[in-house]
Formats: C-alpha cells, sequence, structure tokens
C-alpha cells in the first residue's frame, strides 16, 4: 500500500516537474474527541480520522500540503508543524500568535509547502493543553527523486512517536495550570500511543530506518534496542555524520532518524524507552519482531545512560556531513555558516516563580501572556495596541518577573547569535518556528564572550529544537532569512503554557511577495482582526 502510494507520487511528481510546477497532496482531517486506553484506562483523547496517533504526513521536498481540518471537538483548535518551515508563510504556523483558532464546528484548510526540506518532523495541537491529549503525528519529507541520500534505500521506514503521558483528562491538567499549580508526575511513556504492546516486524539480515520523534510534554528521553545497533543518519532536516551509538537521548520536541540492521539470530527484543534527568525512572518497552523469530522476549531489558557527561559528549559528536546531500543536490556544508560576521548576540535565560500568587514561566523576566487577537494578524491590519517590538529585552536582566505580550523585533538577512543560559537544574528543550539553526556550541557553567573559542564553526548541526542542560549554556547561529512572527519557545509544555515562550518578528521595511506571501484569503479573522478583509 504504502509503496504503491509511492509509486504514485514519483509518477505524480515526474508529471508535475514537466508542468513544472511542484505536486499537491491533500488531506481532510475530522478532529473528534474519542475513548483511548494508552496506559489500560479509559481516558479522553484527540483523534484525527479516527486515529491516535493522528495519521502520518508523507510527502516530498517542495511538495505542496493541502489540510483541511476540520474541528469537531468543543473547544477552539489549531494544528502547527513542528520544524516545517513555512517559508514566508507565518499565516500557516498554526499557533496562537500567528493564526487565530478554528472554533468549534468550523474548518480552516492549510497551505503548507516543503520548501526545500528533507527530514523527519512531527504535528501536534498548540492551543490550551490539548497536546496531552493527542492530535499529533509524524511528518515525513523525502527527497527528491534523482537528489542522492547518503545510505542505501532501507528496506523500511517506521515512525516511532515517544513521549511522556498522564492518565489525567487534559482539561483537568489545563486547570491545575490555570489555577497556578504544578503538574505531578507523568504516569508513563507511551511509544506509538501505546504503553506497552507496540510491535516492529522486520526481517533478519535487512537494515530499517526508524524515525524517532519525542511527542511529550516535558521528559528527556532515552531509546535503545536490545543487541542492536543504532546509526544516526538524519536530524530534523540534516543528514549527520553517520555515527553508531549503543542508546539515542531524545530531548522533547526533537526528531531523529537511525538506521538499524537486523543482524541478530532470529528472535523478538527489547524496543526500550526511559526518562532522562528525572527523579523518577519510567521505562516502557515495545517488541523488534523478527519474522522468523524462534523466541520470545528475553533477558534484561536494557538499561539507558545515567550520566550527564554521556549526553552532553553524546550531543557535541552529532554534527553535519558536509558532503551529503541535503533537500538540494549541492553538500549540505557549501554554507559556510562558520566565516558570517555575527550581527547581534542575544542572551535568553529562563526561570520560575509567582506572579500574583500564581505559578509562571518566563525569558528574560517576562512571562508571556497572549493578546486578543494573533499577533501576525494584527501586525498585518496595523491594528495598535495589541503588542510593541521591543516587550522583551535581549539579555538576561534579573528584574522580577512579570506578564507582557512579549514579541522581539530582528531585521530580515541578518545572521544572529543566541545563547540560551540555563540557570536552573533541569534540562531545557528550545524550539524557534520558521527556521532551522546550526548548534555550535554547549557546556556546563555560564557563557561568556571567551566560550566563543570552542564553537564548532565548521559541521555543527542544524536543527530546530536544542536541548540546553542543566547549569549550562548552548548558543546557537542563525540566518534570519524567513520574514514573519516566529514563535520561540520552550517544548516543556507546562512552561510554555505558563509563559516560558515570546515571538521573534523578522521583518523587512521592503513588503515584496518575494520576501513574504500575503495574507491567506481564507484567513480565520477573530478578535481585534474580526471583519476586516483579506483582500487588497
Ligand atoms: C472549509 O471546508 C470547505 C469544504 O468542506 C472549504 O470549501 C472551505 O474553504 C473550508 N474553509 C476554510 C476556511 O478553509
Ligand atoms: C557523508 O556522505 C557521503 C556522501 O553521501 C557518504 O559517502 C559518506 O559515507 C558520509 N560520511 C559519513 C562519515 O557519514
Ligand atoms: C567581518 O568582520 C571583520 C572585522 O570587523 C571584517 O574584516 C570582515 O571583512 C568581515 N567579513 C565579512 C564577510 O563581512
Amino acid at each position: 500500500m504504502k509503496s504503491a502510494l509511492f509509486c504514485l507520487s514519483v509518477f505524480v511528481y515526474v508529471i508535475a516537474t514537466v508542468n513544472g510546477e511542484n505536486p499537491y497532496r491533500f488531506f481532510d482531517w475530522k478532529v473528534t474527541y474519542g475513548d483511548i486506553y494508552p496506559l489500560g484506562v479509559k481516558q479522553q483523547g484527540i483523534l484525527i480520522n479516527g486515529q491516535f496517533p493522528g495519521p502520518e504526513i508523507y510527502s516530498v521536498t517542495n511538495d505542496n500540503i493541502i489540510i483541511n481540518v476540520h474541528n469537531h471537538l468543543s473547544d477552539p483548535f489549531l494544528i502547527s508543524w513542528n520544524g516545517v518551515q513555512q517559508r514566508r508563510n507565518s499565516y500557516q504556523d498554526g499557533v496562537y500568535g500567528t493564526t487565530c483558532p478554528i472554533p468549534p464546528g468550523k474548518n480552516f484548510t492549510y497551505t503548507l509547502q516543503m520548501k526545500d526540506q528533507i527530514g523527519s518532523f512531527y504535528y501536534f495541537p498548540s492551543l490550551a493543553f490539548h497536546k496531552a491529549a493527542g492530535g499529533f503525528g509524524a511528518i515525513k519529507i523525502l527527497s527528491r527523486p534523482l537528489i542522492p541520500v547518503p545510505f542505501p534505500q532501507p528496506a523500511g521506514d517506521f515512525t516511532v512517536l515517544i513521549g511522556d503521558w498522564y492518565k489525567i483528562n487534559h482539561h483537568k491538567l489545563k486547570a491545575i495550570l490555570d489555577n497556578g499549580h504544578r503538574l505531578p508526575f507523568p504516569d508513563g511513556i507511551l511509544i506509538n500511543g501505546r504503553g506497552s504492546g507496540a510491535s516492529f516486524t522486520v526481517d533478519q539480515g535487512k537494515t530499517y530506518r526508524f524515525r524517532i520523534s519525542n511527542v511529550g510534554l516535558q521528559n528527556s528521553l532515552n531509546f535503545r534496542i536490545q543487541g542492536h545497533k543504532l546509526k544516526l543518519v538524519e536530524v530534523e532536516g540534516t543528514h549527520t555524520v553517520q555515527t553508531t551509538y549503543s542508546s539515542l537521548d531524545v530531548h522533547v520536541g526533537q526528531s531523529y532518524s537511525v538506521l538499524v540492521t537486523m543482524d541478530q539470530p532470529a528472535r523478538d527484543f527489547y524496543f526500550a524507552v526511559s526518562t532522562r534527568f528525572s527523579s523518577k525512572l519510567l521505562t516502557s518497552t515495545a517488541t523488534l519482531h523478527y519474522r522468523n523469530s524462534a523466541g520470545k522476549l528475553s533477558g534484561p531489558i536494557p538499561g539507558g545512560p545515567t550520566t550527564i557527561d554521556w549526553s552532553l559528549n553524546q550531543a557535541r559528536s552529532i554534527r553535519t556531513n558536509l558532503t551529503a546531500s541535503g533537500p538540494r543536490p549541492n553538500p549540505q556544508g557549501s554554507y559556510h555558516y562558520g566565516m558570517i560576521n555575527i550581527s547581534r548576540t542575544i542572551r535568553l535565560a529562563s526561570s520560575h516563580g509567582q506572579v500574583e500568587g500564581k505559578q509562571r514561566y518566563a525569558v528574560n523576566s517576562v512571562s508571556f501572556k497572549p493578546a486578543d487577537t494573533p499577533l501576525k494578524l494584527a501586525d498585518y491590519f496595523k491594528i495598535g495596541g495589541v503588542f510593541r517590538v521591543g516587550s522583551i529585552p535581549d539579555s538576561p536582566t534579573g528584574r522580577k518577573m512579570y506578564l507582557d505580550t512579549s514579541v522581539m523585533g530582528a531585521d530580515f538577512r541578518a545572521f544572529i547569535e543566541i545563547v540560551f543560559e540555563n540557570r536552573e537544574n533541569i534540562v531545557q528543550s528550545w524550539h524557534l518556528d520558521g527556521y532551522n539553526f546550526w548548534v555550535v556550541g554547549m557546556d556546563g557553567g555560564s557563557w561568556k564572550p571567551a566560550s566563543r573559542n570552542q564553537y564548532n564553526l565548521r559541521d555543527a548541526v542544524s536543527r530546530s529544537t536544542t536541548q540546553v542542560y542543566p547549569k549550562s549554556w548552548t548558543a546557537i547561529y542563525i540566518a534570519l532569512d524567513n520574514v514573519g512572527m516566529w514563535n520561540v519557545r520552550t517544548e516543556y509544555w507546562a512552561r510554555q503554557y505558563l509563559g516560558q515562550q515570546f515571538y521573534l518578528r523578522v521583518y523587512s521595511p521592503v513588503e515584496s511577495t518575494r520576501d513574504e506571501y500575503p495574507i491567506p484569503k481564507n484567513a480565520l479573522l477573530c478578535g481585534r482582526a474580526r471583519g476586516r478583509t483579506t483582500r487588497p
């Protein structure tokens, strides 16, 4: 079925190329509540076309993806696309700062283009605390035919969505946060929507690709397969130096592809996922089943790493393969990011605390408060008083935490450095919509200008979500080549919900459709944008 679909898509692709147009793929999604039992107890899940997790989006570089999302929930709803860049088109990003919520009983058609991208990503519901109920699924962007991929075609391509999970209903979780409290520790870990019993069937001697995304709410997870090695080949759209690991840390919001060769005697093996850096250790297993298996699961479940140093060393070993192709035939390394002068340094530090007796989280002391109108629409219609550019400082100030609709201004085509400073003792995971960035350095302690001497200015990995270890820093470089209003957020979902996020407004004074697409004709209009017209 999948290969038939693939052949069809290649066929469509060829026809379309002849016509000089990129192919279109259409999806019609019905979002509903439904009963799910991932940890053995009944709970309310968010289903897409009856499925939990939601259907996979399978695409090829530059495909146009048209998704008509029908909201049958009793709540407003939005989907966002983690790692898909929405080039020139932040209107499609599906977060509250860019797009009006789809009201209950209504629909909205997203128009995405997988422009100049390859790799493994996922989508998720961005509003309320819907992510704790499902509504997420995998996104695969394959290389165009004739563009070389730096490894032989695998015998199969498995999606592995992992994440921590609560048995508590998502409305209740949201109410706990709204009432100013912290969430309890999660109840378990799901692998493809199941607390146990997921299974992957393989043929002995063959090599398979596993695309692993952490779609959970807060915990960093470690992934491993009993008796098998993981060869890393791709991270969020970048083909990596192919290093072999016995296990892999996947921080919340991140995606990785590994190749696994089925080189063991034919039996069943444990597929194990467990929490890292957490007070309690949660582990879930699935089965790697050899088709000619002669034996059941046996032996101890393989254990994960235990030190932060192990993780830091692994993170630093993940690098770009400079001679491999990316979405285009030229090697990915031809853009020498290490030779470009930095025009600005931004330092971001998170903090936790209470505002008016309620638990909040902040970036540089500002705890994000949504406005009554999506910021992107306020910008487009020039509606004043919704947000102020510059409402979050470029560096930590030490000020007491306060609420604001924080928007940072930045110039189109600037080349900037961001240092994430983690003064807390948890692992952080930061994501930037609209972009990939180079993870040039990370280390323990405080960042200083001299820390730049240890940056990797040659083959750092380019990705969209990076971890920052406890009491440590991570530095990234970004070429701001995508105009729009882009969400910068922690992927630790309760913290995101309670303010650890802001928007980066990448602005060009030249209003040209070459730099940014016009507002979509079907854009939903809400708040102070209600009743405006999207046609010039
Ligand atoms: C809602 O769906 C209908 C078709 O079912 C479509 O014609 C319409 O454009 C959609 N609305 C939006 C806002 O995308
Ligand atoms: C990098 O990619 C090239 C080109 O596909 C490939 O031949 C080579 O094996 C890769 N090198 C590593 C270290 O992964
Ligand atoms: C970068 O800055 C240095 C020193 O200010 C300057 O000499 C050099 O020409 C600049 N390089 C580029 C590519 O702009």
